[in-house]
């Protein structure tokens, strides 16, 4: 049996404990999407910023758009990095935060930027002028 240097075992105790923490974490360290956990509301759109595509307003904390092809996204407005609240950007269709240049993507992935934490997504559903948003 091969003796080792204090070295070796460090580094080999070492390189155990990484794989470890990478097999642990490979299913519960990813970042969970923040927002509202319980949103049902609904707007009229039939007037006010959601009436014309590319339109978006927040309310009850979610950022509700009409993209420029007239559907409707709705995700949580506040930016998972320091709270700011998200704009909605339809040249890009993408939610983008004034502060420090967050993007979150239309299904509210981080996409650039100081946080890799998502925002949540919410459904939505048109009924006349009515849109409900809900989670
Ligand atoms: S608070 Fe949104 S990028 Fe910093």
């Amino acid at each position: 049996m091969k003796t080792l240097t204090r070295k070796e075992f460090i580094e080999q105790v070492g390189i155990g404990a990484a794989v470890l923490f990478v097999a642990a974490c490979a299913g519960s360290c990813k970042k969970t999407a923040q927002g509202p956990s319980s949103v049902n509301f609904t707007i009229d759109v039939s007037t006010g910023n959601l009436a014309t595509n590319g339109g978006f307003l927040v309310q009850n904390g979610v950022v509700v758009a009409r993209t420029s092809s007239g559907s409707f996204i709705a995700v949580a407005a506040t930016c998972t990095h320091q709270g700011g609240t998200l704009n909605y950007s339809s040249g890009s269709n993408q939610f983008v935060c004034p502060l420090h240049g967050a993007i979150f993507s239309s299904t509210g992935a981080a996409v650039s930027g100081p946080t890799s934490t998502a925002v949540q997504k919410y459904n939505t559903t048109l009924t006349g002028n009515s849109l409900r948003v809900y989670s």
